[in-house]
């Protein structure tokens, strides 16, 4: 082993040309006999790799990836492998870096983008281990034909231990490397300092015996870092009323879960956690997340839903890709462009499709929905169930609403599981789906949970995970918290993350430990409304800062860089970095974009941590400068597409220019906006969303000038008769009175 050489660990893109490399490289090979003394050179290796990648963190950075092959005199990687990521902390990594198999062996399960959390520094250590692993046994833990296959590896199943693989590896070695590869962030160890001790702790007892026996792993694993855990707590019975709800969905016909709550109880976080093992039991699990901004796009939710599932295809093989081809392509019967004009990310797997046949309006609707029954029907089988989960059901648009209940009605339609998550509070009986909700329960397939909050001792568990100490020193401080927050855990993490920013709990340098001050959390005045404190919450941040988040909560639950830029007027640098608060913060968590990596680049996207911080961004807004944001976004939006695509994306712009209508005096800008809400009528005409389309409609005959059948006659007897149409199909009859302004 050579000696460490000042400047060493300066990870650069020849690689960590000091490694021994040769040592590297034999023992990669698997010609190195696993001696006493090759033992304890490897292991000293692995400490120097965990200083190399200490050093990265240390700047608030994380490797984008890590493999055997950085640590090597002469990589044979390419340039990404060697870059660290711009931004401070959390950040998700673009899919694109790891679309080939060799590379999505190493990383971690939260890097497969299947699950709900985000990736931090623990990510790092996670594929460390599996390098280690690699090193040492001569395999890597996981292998498989298809990155869907890694992805259930990494996620829910375990390695084999080193040690079962070859006996010459102790067995605290082997437990080590298992540690790094815990599947949630909070088993691994927790800091630089703890692996290097317990490595340390081996290569002593291997010196001294040549043997090390197990040891209590991560005696010096304190770590100063702040950590808000992200699994689940509690949920016990939850968890096993949908163990067996699932398990029945794959011999009955469709089953339907509702699940309500207020919001930031835990909804979606349940059903996300409790759907991910299911990944491996061969259930395909999509969701779809309804948005207030899109109550008016025809099949929003499905939409969302649809395009998960595709990602999740395009992880298969090819082999498995072509058969997808196949089935899907018989089951859509030459009508699978319906499904590609709602994801068009379906044509890298079934390929261009021909157009379909003009039909009658009330054709068109069955056209689709059997077409799109025939297309779920294909993923819901009995060897392999479909849950689908459409989340936030208050915001739902009609027609998706109309095809759940399609899909409910379908005999032959089997191993399907629609899970619905609801505000409760939201939805009462003024509310349009307040109806359609109570027979849905009313159902003989469907099961309710009503998620409630966590009792104290929940958090006091969040509480010591985060602070890292036992629950029961975390007693007093969980029970103000619970008093403050009355268990509900969106406001638990906030309420947390706020008493460390205010320094109440603060990690105390001398004795390695979190201290709190008990009296002044207790003195802490904290409104009760969440949106409120997530108000204040937010005012604290720069002012900058605060602006982006203010045009991003317009645009919606996800925004993209890129139209933030075009809106803001603002380079994609400055943005990032007014944003790095707002990430450590966990205002906002930035997306993985690998879908959007097939069909072109796209930039980064975030996406507000909770619809609540969303909506107080949104509430910090004067509503007359909201008006000229939303003008502003919509403008954009169309500007930033080629003009064929106009029409297509009509119902994406006009969902900005409806807000700010009253602000737009000029006549030809009216007339564009009209065209805009004509063409957006159209589409929903098209999807069958004949009550929105009827909207759309009124809006456009709303922009049309005074005396309009002079002005222009050919466009005003478009709109009426477009109008008339829409109201017919809409079983408005006899139909309903219009005033132009003649
Ligand atoms: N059982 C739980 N234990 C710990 N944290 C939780 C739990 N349920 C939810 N959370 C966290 O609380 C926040 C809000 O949860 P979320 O599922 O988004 O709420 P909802 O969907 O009901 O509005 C998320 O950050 C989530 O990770
Ligand atoms: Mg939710």
């Amino acid at each position: 082993m050579q000696e460490q050489k000042p400047g060493f660990s300066q990870l650069n893109r020849q690689g960590l040309a000091n490694f021994d490399s040769q040592l590297l490289k034999s023992i990669r090979s698997g010609k190195q006999p696993l001696s006493k003394d090759t033992l304890s050179a490897v292991l000293k290796l692995f400490v120097e790799m965990i200083k190399a990648i200490e050093d990265i963190h240390k700047k608030n950075q994380i490797l984008a990836f890590v493999s055997p092959d950085i640590f090597m005199a002469k990589p044979a990687v390419d340039h990404n492998d060697m870059t660290t990521m711009q931004m401070p902390k959390k950040i998700t990594i673009s899919r694109k870096e790891f679309l080939d198999l060799d590379r999505f062996a190493y990383i971690s399960p939260e890097q497969t983008g299947r699950i709900s959390r985000t990736v931090d520094y623990r990510s790092n250590y996670y594929s460390l281990g599996v390098t280690m692993y690699e090193l040492i046994t001569g395999q890597k833990p996981f292998t498989a034909d298809s990155m869907l296959e890694l992805t259930h590896c990494h996620i829910a199943r375990k390695p084999v231990a080193p040690d079962y693989l070859n006996p010459a590896i102790p067995r605290a070695v082997s437990k080590i490397i298992l540690k790094l590869m815990e599947k949630e962030p909070e088993r691994r160890y927790q800091s630089a300092t703890g692996i290097i001790s317990d490595l340390k702790r081996a290569i002593e007892a291997i010196s001294a015996s040549g043997r090390a026996e197990e040891f209590a792993l991560g005696r010096d694993d304190w770590s100063n870092k702040f950590g808000l855990p992200q699994k689940l707590y509690g949920r016990e019975k939850e968890r096993a009323i949908i163990r067996q709800l699932a398990e029945q969905a794959s011999v009955r016909v469709s089953q339907i879960l509702l699940v309500g709550g207020a919001a930031g109880v835990g909804k979606t976080a349940m059903i996300k956690e409790l759907f991910r093992p299911a990944a491996e039991r061969n259930v395909y699990f999509a969701s779809g997340k309804a948005e207030p901004l899109q109550v008016n796009t025809p099949y929003y939710v499905f939409t969302q839903m649809t395009r998960e599932l595709v990602r999740i295809l395009l992880q298969e093989s090819d082999l498995m890709l072509e058969e997808w081809k196949k089935r899907l392509l018989k089951a859509l019967n030459n009508n699978g462009q319906l499904i590609v004009d709602l994801v068009p990310e379906l044509r890298l797997i079934i390929g261009d499709q021909d157009a379909v046949e003009e039909l009658e309006p009330t054709e068109n609707r069955n056209r689709f929905l059997t077409t799109f029954g025939n297309f779920i029907k294909t993923f819901a089988k009995k060897e392999q169930p479909l849950a689908v989960f459409l989340d936030d059901f208050q915001w739902c648009d009609q027609s998706s609403v109309e095809l759940i209940k399609y899909l409910l009605t379908l005999d032959d339609m089997n191993s399907l599981m629609v899970i619905i998550g609801y505000r409760e509070h939201e939805i009462q009986q003024n509310h349009p789906l307040y109806r359609c909700l109570e027979e849905l329960k009313k159902s003989d397939q469907a099961a309710t949970i009503i998620v409630k909050p966590l009792d104290q001792g929940n958090v006091a568990r969040i509480i010591s995970d985060t602070v890292h100490c036992h629950p029961d020193q975390a007693d007093v401080l969980a029970r103000v918290i619970h008093k403050k927050t009355q268990g509900n855990p969106f406001f638990v993490r906030n309420l947390l993350l706020h008493l460390h920013t205010s320094q109440y709990i603060y990690y105390n340098e001398d004795n390695h430990q979190w201290e709190w001050d008990e009296d002044e959390i207790e003195k802490c005045a904290i409104s009760d409304n969440i949106v409120d404190f997530m108000i204040g919450q937010i005012l604290k941040l720069p002012p900058k800062t605060q602006d982006l988040l203010k045009a991003g909560a317009l645009i919606g639950a996800a925004f993209d860089v890129k139209l933030l830029m075009a809106v803001l007027n603002l380079d994609e640098q400055a943005i990032l970095n007014q944003l790095g608060e707002a990430i450590d913060r966990e205002i906002i968590i930035p997306e993985n974009n690998y879908y959007e990596f097939y069909l072109g680049e796209a930039g980064q996207t975030f996406r507000f941590a909770h619809d609540r911080i969303q909506q107080a961004c949104e509430a910090l807004i004067p509503p007359e400068s909201k008006k000229q944001l939303h003008l502003k976004i919509g403008n954009k939006i169309w500007q930033s597409l080629p003009p064929e695509q106009v029409a297509d994306q009509a119902i994406q712009i006009v969902c900005h220019l409806n807000e700010g209508l009253d602000l737009i005096n000029d006549t030809q800008e009216r007339l564009m906006v009209l065209r805009l809400n004509l063409w957006a009528a159209q589409k929903a005409k098209t999807a069958t969303s004949f009550s929105l389309a009827r909207q759309y409609i009124e809006t456009a005959i709303s922009l049309l000038p005074d005396n309009p059948w002079e002005a222009d006659y050919p466009l005003t007897f478009e709109l009426i008769k477009t109008y008339a149409e829409c109201a017919y199909l809409n079983k408005e009859y006899p139909l309903p009175k219009l005033r132009l302004r003649c």
